[in-house]
């Protein structure tokens, strides 16, 4: 166990910009410090009961309430809060969990989960967050602590966004429906995270996250990117951006059909195909088409009537066949079990809307948890978001200006899948392309045991992970 200190915050305006932004009753509801007596702030001396709330002034119509937490993780500082965006009216929970090594100099990194729709909380207590969730009903406090989570190397927050997921809501049934939207949200949280928690500013920062973060993580990139050269040019600090992860993400989605038919009738994934010979060959035959009208329809030209039938031609010719195996599409090893496939998501669901939980961790929405919002999935659907975008563009443009990028897949997902990810990486237009092309792949060998293959260039990195399924479990 390690002992932490010195995390200064630096409250120098706290109190000015709050009382513009928001009403005399709201604030009563919080702690709210005073500029004078506040500066420099102990992160750490935080405290577990009440939310503190802080505010910039350059962010007048947004504040971070938080709170220290005894959630999760007890060897090293936990906290848990709100960032109200948009003049208070949408507020955004995160998890913020020191790392266990050396909290003052590791990096900062974020990690999402995708849907779009879903809480980042299932790849914290399911993946790779400092706890698990308790499926065998041992442990006294429903989570099982994670010896291998990436807090063992780095500050990391986990964000549920957009406003809609998880414990994130909006006060006026706001809603955001794009993740080009999405993107300022994000980026105003991240800024605000580095601006007032002044221990981390300058310190080297990632985004990472899987499946529809692969649609996500991108344009929030480039968002962060872009409003860098303004901060820069304003003489204002910048987020220290320097890469972007994602594992088994959808990006590019001209790769998707033909990649699902290698992992089910091909030997991508298993020694001897799975799915059977009569529905192979009626996908083989779909495929071509599929390929065309989604091309035709929602990458040449975007027409969002034609690419709805395109997409809904690709989906019953090419989806229908892996969804009658009973398979489980995110692991195609496992049988599919419980909602979503996995027993451990509604194990999740109950511990997140126990009333202890939501104390201990701050939770103020008035609506119940889920572990993906069907109602964000549906707004993001209704414009075609995955579709309408050249989303493999967002990662050439910050290959070419230096953020480096590893997209990782497990082998054993069927969703987004590794064929899908090394077609798009291997065509990816950027000023790396032939250096990618050239370099050779070579195994990823832990303990003695291939895991993995790995193609690399200092920029670009593809690795895949034998025998794991999307979310990287077994
Ligand atoms: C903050 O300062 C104001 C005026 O300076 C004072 O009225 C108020 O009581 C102070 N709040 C706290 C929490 O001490
Ligand atoms: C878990 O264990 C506690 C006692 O240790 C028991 O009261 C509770 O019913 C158990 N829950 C489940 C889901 O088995
Ligand atoms: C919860 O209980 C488990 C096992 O009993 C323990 O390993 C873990 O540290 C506890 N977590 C917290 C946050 O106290
Ligand atoms: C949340 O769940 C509880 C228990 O299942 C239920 O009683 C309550 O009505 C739900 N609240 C909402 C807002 O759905």
């Amino acid at each position: 166990m390690k002992l932490y200190s010195s995390f200064l915050v630096s409250l120098a305006y706290a109190t000015a910009s709050l009382a513009s932004a928001f009403s005399v009753a709201d604030q009563a509801r919080f702690t709210s410090l005073n500029a004078s007596e506040a500066s420099p702030l102990q992160l750490s001396s935080i405290g577990s009961g009440e939310f503190t709330t802080l505010s910039h002034p350059r962010f007048p119509t947004h504040r971070i309430r938080v709170k220290k937490s005894h959630f999760c993780d007890p060897t090293v500082n936990v906290y848990t809060g709100y960032l109200d965006v948009d003049a208070g009216a949408k507020h955004m929970f995160f998890y913020f969990f020191e790392s266990r090594r050396d909290p003052a100099k590791d990096d900062v990194m974020m990690w999402i989960n995708g849907g779009p729709g879903c809480s980042s909380s299932m790849g914290l207590l399911m993946e790779l967050g400092p706890c698990n969730i308790d499926m065998k009903n041992v442990s006294s406090n429903g989570t099982l602590w994670n010896p291998y989570s990436w807090n063992s190397e780095a500050n990391i927050f986990f964000l549920d966004q957009p406003v809609g997921v998880g414990f994130s809501y909006a006060d006026y049934g706001e809603t955001v429906e794009t993740t080009e939207d999405a993107a300022k949200n994000v980026h105003a949280f991240i800024s605000i995270f580095f601006e007032t928690f002044t221990q981390f500013s300058g310190r080297t920062f990632h985004l990472s996250g899987e499946s529809y973060g692969g649609r996500y993580l991108p344009v929030f990139a480039s968002e962060i990117y872009d409003q860098n050269q303004v901060a820069l040019r304003e003489g204002r600090p910048a987020i220290n951006l320097e890469s972007v992860l994602i594992g088994n993400g959808i990006t590019d989605i001209s790769t998707l059909y033909p990649g699902r038919y290698e992992v089910e009738c091909g030997t991508a994934s298993l020694p001897v195909p799975f799915q059977s010979i009569s529905t192979c060959v009626r996908m083989k035959i779909a495929l071509p088409r599929c390929q065309k009208a989604i091309r035709d329809s929602c990458i040449d030209m975007f027409d969002s009537i034609n690419c709805r039938a395109a997409v809904n031609f690709c989906e019953s010719e090419l989806s229908t066949g892996m969804m009658a195996t009973g398979r489980n599409a995110y692991d195609i090893s496992k049988p599919c079990e419980g909602n979503l496939c996995y027993r451990e998501t509604d194990v999740i669901k109950a511990y997140l809307d126990l009333p202890a939980t939501r104390d201990l961790l701050g939770v103020e929405t008035p609506y119940n948890f889920s572990s993906c919002s069907q109602t964000v999935g549906q707004n993001f659907d209704a414009h075609l978001d995955k579709y309408n975008s050249h989303t493999q563009d967002y990662v050439s443009n910050l290959l070419d200006r230096g953020i480096r990028v590893l997209i990782y897949a497990g082998t054993y997902d069927w969703r987004c899948n590794h064929v899908a990810n090394r077609l798009w990486v291997e065509k990816l237009e950027w000023s790396g392309q032939s250096a990618f092309a050239a370099a050779e792949w070579q195994n990823w060998v832990l303990d003695g045991k291939k895991v993995g293959e790995v193609k690399q260039t200092p920029l670009l990195t593809f690795a895949t992970i034998r025998e794991a399924g999307h979310m990287i479990t077994r």
